[in-house]
């Protein structure tokens, strides 16, 4: 167990004597503190910069991490997730998200398949269906071209692709406007219903499994409104699925003419780089995923070359730990300083809390410390008007993921100093406060923050930045020696909801259901 490793040990001696000395003082007494606590990774004409030195860390704490790290063998841990290795114990398969954005030369065999060659031949024919799309050669029934894409989906098959198009669309011009579909809510779908023309809309449908309930119950409401507008026969041609299994999506009585695997060993919310992302495909053009998928790629190599004190997102997954495990911060913020990453915290909630949110670790055994964070977060300079007072001057404290960008595609470059200014100046105020005669009006400071920011917003930069959290997740499963790739918790919601749902058919709640449920039962069907 990590917690009885000398290195562990070590953190919670550290921890202990955090407190005694304050951001301030650390930074007073070394004028090298921001240079040695920053990490760069440049790539062509993109960069991006970490500067962890707003940490409550110590070099002797940034040490003991490191020896941390070496005791859960995340070195080898990650070797192993590269290589296709069945990582994730609990379901008997690799986490493999790697493999989608790895270069065509590679090489990965699971079962005796290079599952590369599939990847390069699935990228290709979402390449070939989003220039059809594209150019006007694959048509909707009524000979209309799509000029709309609704994209239905829920967690990693919704989350991602619309992060990727709200972020791309705030730079770029996509050829096709989207739209997200996910809660099982029949009001968010009648809306973007309400919206859209039928004869020029392109529907893809996203679900790893094809089970889930919320993308067949509006699955099958979109198919019910096409054909009401192109006719049973043509509703088929206005739809794409994107599915481990193809096939599941007919039998759940999905019509479709166009289809495009994924893989089991893809999980749901690392999805983002495979054909879940069509639409943004469709929309923007397949260079447009490449350059996404070259970010990540960078970031990936940097993962697995940078020695593991230069290393970003092992940096990042340490100072998880620290915070989470040894300093016992309960939540994580994360504020992007960009409009365009307005979903980005949603995004990371699930990627990071679906992930690392358990309490037994891969060994079966109850784990000896906090694990996942809540993360939360919204965009800055909103935030500033919203929660951040608390973070300032309340009793809790939490740590902050500040993200920004130098440069700006909008025309008031004045106004993006200015937001960039503020993201700088929260960073100061949370680490550094400040004193007052008036108690009420002291900040008290010493409260962390990570800074990273990349040159500019881009389909690259944008897939490097989700490729960071990614590993950062690896690095905190790893340490804390849990699956972050499997998700059982949410599996007993799923089938009680089921059971319900039946109970509430028949119009009474079952015999042996609790006092609680039976009782909001009865009201809910009295007062339908
Ligand atoms: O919430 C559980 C979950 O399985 C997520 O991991 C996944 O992203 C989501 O449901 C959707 O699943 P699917 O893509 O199979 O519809």
């Amino acid at each position: 167990m990590i917690t009885t490793t000398s290195s562990w040990k070590k953190l919670v001696a550290l921890g202990k004597e955090a407190p005694q000395s304050t951001l301030s003082e650390l930074f007073l007494g070394d004028a090298q503190r921001a240079a040695r606590n920053t990490l760069d990774l440049n790539f062509g004409s993109a960069s991006i910069v970490a500067d962890f030195s707003k940490q409550n860390t110590t070099p002797e704490v940034i040490q003991a991490l490191l020896a941390l790290a070496r005791d859960a063998s995340v070195s080898t841990r990650r070797d192993a997730m590269f290589a296709g290795v069945p990582i994730n114990t609990s379901e008997g398969q690799p986490a493999l998200h790697v493999a989608l954005r790895a270069p065509s030369t590679h090489k990965i065999v699971v079962d005796g398949i290079d599952v590369v060659k599939e990847v390069q031949q699935v990228r290709r024919s979402m390449a070939e269906f989003a220039n059809g799309v594209r150019n006007g050669k694959i048509v909707g029934a009524t000979g209309k071209p799509f000029t709309h894409i609704i994209n239905v989906g829920i967690g990693g098959s919704d989350l991602g692709p619309a992060l990727v198009w709200d972020a791309l669309s705030c730079t770029l011009k996509p050829s096709l406007l989207c739209s997200f579909v996910s809660n099982i809510d029949p009001v968010e779908v009648e809306k973007v219903l309400e919206n859209h023309d039928a004869q020029q809309t392109l529907v893809v449908m996203c679900s790893k499994t094809f089970s889930t309930s919320e993308t067949l119950s509006n699955g099958r409401i979109i198919q019910q409104w096409l054909a009401a507008s192109v006719g049973e026969a043509g509703v088929a041609q206005h739809c794409a699925v994107v599915s481990v299994d193809p096939q599941r999506a007919t039998s759940a009585g999905i019509a479709f003419a166009h289809s495009f695997n994924i893989w089991p060993w893809v999980g749901g919310r690392y999805s983002v780089s495979s054909a879940v992302n069509l639409a943004n495909v469709v929309a923007f053009g397949s260079d447009v995923f490449d350059d996404f998928l070259s970010g990540m790629r960078l970031v990936d190599e940097h993962f697995i070359d940078a020695p593991l004190a230069k290393n970003i997102p092992v940096m990042m997954g340490l100072i998880s730990v620290w915070n989470r495990s040894i300093l016992g911060r309960e939540t994580q913020a994360v504020v992007p300083y960009s409009s365009a990453l307005r979903l980005f915290a949603p995004y990371l909630q699930q990627l990071i809390m679906e992930s690392n949110g358990k309490q037994v670790g891969s060994d079966n055994a109850v784990v000896a410390t906090q694990t996942s964070p809540v993360v939360w977060g919204s965009i800055g300079t909103n935030s500033q008007h919203a929660f951040m007072q608390m973070l300032h001057q309340g009793t809790s404290v939490v740590p902050v993921d500040l993200i920004g960008f130098a440069k700006t595609s909008a025309v008031h470059d004045e106004a993006h100093d200015l937001l960039m200014a503020n993201m700088f100046a929260q960073a100061q105020a949370l680490a550094f406060g400040a004193d007052s005669t008036e108690p009420q009006r002291a900040m008290p400071g010493n409260r962390a923050s990570t800074v990273l920011m990349a040159s500019e917003l881009s389909a690259q930069t944008l897939g490097a930045l989700i490729a960071l959290y990614e590993h950062s997740v690896f690095v905190q499963g790893c340490v804390w020696g849990i699956n972050s790739f499997d998700q059982w918790g949410v599996e007993l919601g799923k089938k009680l909801a089921q059971n319900i749902s039946q109970q509430i058919a028949q119009g009474a709640p079952s015999s042996d259901q609790d006092a609680s449920t039976s009782q909001l039962l009865q009201w809910y069907l009295k007062h339908q």
